[in-house]
């Protein structure tokens, strides 16, 4: 690709030089904030940053005040979206420390992104002292209760060239946004419209990592969603356009009869880390669970027969959302009778008190940050 990203995993670790914020928020105005956050609207005092360049590889890390930085107008990401990010969070424990859900399994996603992007890689211990050092600087920023703190890290290419090539430098930041309980009153179930006009990824093209373009690419098909009735849209296969891929953001589990479960096979989806740990809470409890095409005339037929008892979706946003309506050019139908079912209420509530440290954490997936 006619470039090359030496000098990567020399700096396994870097020390990050800390800047506090000069301009940060008043308690007064942080509690205000604080109160209903939302989701994605509202953000902390610091930023963590850290540079590539061909001569010097990372560098320059540094936690410092949230602020603009400036990017030239000819910044390969601007054109050719050499972009991507992560999504990960940090709870509030009963005694006050603070819990981070596998940011190892978030770091390593985030490496094989930018493998996939032709990006610079970066060492994964970077990456977890990156939302460390942010999620200590900024505590005041977790809402306590069922809120959270969501960490978003993402690189960017910041070479100025207007060639089309892998970017030979790269600007890595993470920044912090408080949020409020996905669902207040419990997870709703949701509606979902199944894309039968638009795909999300194929074969050999970027569906298993997280670039922004993806987004960009699934905005028209979740547009289609709402315009029918739909809160998210879910893609099929770009291929056969049968088999049941995920939704817009989310993976996805259908929970039948006999107990077991099946969620679509890795390749063109994401590897949702919210995925990897309900299938392994299944398991431990002896439960069954497939990693199977299922296609969308079988979901409306077990549905219809009532072998198919539940449907939910999973992510770290919203953990996990039950789906109560499917949609469709070709037909609507309903789950559970619309209704959130048990055993994604139950998956749910294991994986909600092991975050919050309220239950063992017999994977070894909580991270103490404080
Ligand atoms: C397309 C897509 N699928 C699945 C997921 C769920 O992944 P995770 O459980 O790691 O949040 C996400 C969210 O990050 C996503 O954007």
């Amino acid at each position: 690709m006619g470039i090359s990203f030496d000098k990567v995993d020399g700096a396994t670790w870097l020390k990050f030089e800390v800047h506090p914020a000069t301009n940060a928020v008043s308690e007064a105005d942080r509690t205000a904030k604080l109160k209903d956050p939302g989701f994605g609207r509202v953000f902390t005092d610091h930023m963590a940053i850290v540079r590539y360049n061909q001569t010097d590889g990372w560098h320059g890390a540094r936690i410092e005040s949230r602020a603009n930085f400036p990017l030239d107008p000819a910044a390969a990401v601007l054109h050719y979206a050499q972009e991507i990010f992560e999504g990960l969070k940090a709870y509030v424990r009963e005694d006050g420390g603070v819990n981070l859900f596998r940011p190892d399994a978030n770091a390593k996603r985030f490496r094989n992104s930018a493998d996939r992007m032709a990006m610079a890689p970066l060492p994964e211990a970077v990456f977890i002292e990156a939302v460390e050092q942010l999620v200590r600087i900024d505590r005041a920023w977790i809402p306590s209760g069922e809120g959270s703190l969501y960490l978003r890290p993402f690189m960017v290419a910041s070479e100025i060239f207007l060639g089309v090539k892998p970017s030979a430098e790269y600007i890595f930041a993470v920044i912090a946004s408080p949020v409020g309980s996905y669902f207040k009153g419990g997870p709703a179930p949701v509606s979902i419209w199944v894309s039968e006009n638009y795909t999300r990824a194929a074969i050999g093209g970027t569906g298993a990592v997280k670039c922004g373009g993806n987004y960009a690419a699934s905005l028209r098909a979740q547009a289609e969603a709402i315009s029918h009735g739909c809160d998210q849209v879910v893609f099929l296969d770009a291929v056969e356009r049968r088999y049941i891929e995920e939704l817009g953001g989310m993976n996805i589990f259908f929970v039948f009869e006999d107990g077991s479960l099946l969620t679509p096979p890795l390749g063109t989806i994401l590897p949702g880390i919210t995925r990897d740990s309900i299938i392994a809470l299944a398991k431990d409890k002896g439960t069954q669970v497939r990693e199977e095409p299922y296609t969308l005339d079988q979901w409306r037929a077990d549905a219809a027969s009532g072998k198919l008892k539940e449907a939910f979706a999973c992510g770290t946003a919203a953990v996990i959302s039950p789906i109560g309506q499917v949609r469709s050019a070709s037909g609507d139908f309903t789950i559970n009778s619309g209704a959130a079912g048990p055993v994604a209420m139950g998956l749910r509530k294991q994986l909600v008190d092991i975050q919050y440290g309220r239950a063992p954490d017999p994977h070894n997936w909580i991270r103490k940050v404080l």
